[in-house]
């Protein structure tokens, strides 16, 4: 009886994992918004790692040389990546750069996305604007994400009606080299697509964290300081200090997803909520 008991208890717990599994989206096609500096490094890394991209800018000049950066950059991968193998390298930039198609009308290309990453302008009124009209043409599944630095993601997830399919999704820059992407929550933000962006981090070879209380003394000595000026300073304290800071999301159980934009606990997640 203890046997059949404990069988069904497996079979019921491996199948409920199962089910939470199916229910997470497995982001294969990408829409990135914004070609400068973040959003072509981010479209790049994105092809790069087999997912079909579609880059959004303002004009086909904009694109023009966000591409051209792109195949540059994705050269010196191949260089060193397959030192020995040109041939090979020629290939992979031309693969890569082959899963990026372009757009200056965000609204017609969303309709068949897994995932929209926006890097535009840092400006609430910009941001929001676009990810209301977005709303309307996105499938439903979509998520939406946000690349932003120091704006807060539930002012920018308030202005659509998928909040729950809503997070921030921080790169640093290089985008390419940076190994770091803060998973960002809000008290909105469904557990799955939490879950679905960590995956997504993952599958480009990234080191997603999460985390909601301040883990580093100096960081929070920075985020209470001066209002507007405390994420700059804290995307290039993050910067400069990389791998301790990197080594410290990784390890510690109190690991922090808005470190750098300062975005910390006290203001996305008021009351610094532990999960
Ligand atoms: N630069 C960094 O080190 C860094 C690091 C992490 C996060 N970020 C964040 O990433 C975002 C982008 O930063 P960036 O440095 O790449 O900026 P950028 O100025 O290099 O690029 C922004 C791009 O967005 C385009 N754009 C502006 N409004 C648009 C719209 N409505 N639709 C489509 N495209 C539009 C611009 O033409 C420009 O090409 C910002 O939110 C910033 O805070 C920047």
């Amino acid at each position: 009886m203890a046997f059949v008991t404990r069988q069904f208890v497996r079979a019921m717990s491996s199948s409920s994992a199962a089910s939470a599994a199916a229910k997470k989206i497995m982001v294969k096609h990408v829409t990135v918004i914004g070609g400068g500096l973040m959003g072509a490094g981010i479209a790049q890394v994105a092809a790069a790692t087999g997912h079909t991209v579609v880059l959004v800018d303002q004009t086909e000049d904009i694109l023009a040389k966000s591409r051209k950066g792109i195949e540059e950059s994705l050269r010196r991968v191949a260089k060193k990546k397959f030192a020995e193998n040109p041939k090979a390298g020629d290939e992979f930039v031309d693969k890569t750069l082959s899963s990026i198609s372009t757009s200056t009308d965000a609204a017609s290309v969303v309709h068949s996305t897994d995932l929209v990453v926006e890097a535009i302008v840092e400006n609430l009124k910009v941001k929001t604007e676009l990810f209301t009209r977005l709303d309307k043409f996105a499938a439903e599944h979509t998520i939406f994400a946000s690349n932003t630095s120091s704006l807060q993601i539930t002012s920018i997830a308030n202005a659509t009606t998928r909040q729950d399919r809503f997070a921030g999704l921080h790169f640093f820059n290089p985008v390419p080299l940076m190994k770091l992407v803060e998973v960002i929550k809000t008290p909105m933000t469904s557990q799955k697509t939490f879950e679905s962006l960590i995956d997504f981090s993952r599958s480009l070879g990234k080191h997603p964290v999460s985390c909601k209380v301040v883990m580093v003394p100096w960081v929070d000595f920075f985020l209470t300081g001066d209002g507007a000026r405390v994420p700059r300073a804290c995307d290039r304290l993050c910067r400069a200090s990389c791998p301790p800071f990197w080594f410290a999301c990784q390890e510690s159980p109190l690991s922090t997803p808005e470190a750098s934009g300062g975005r910390f606990g006290s203001r996305q997640h008021p009351g610094h909520p532990l999960e």
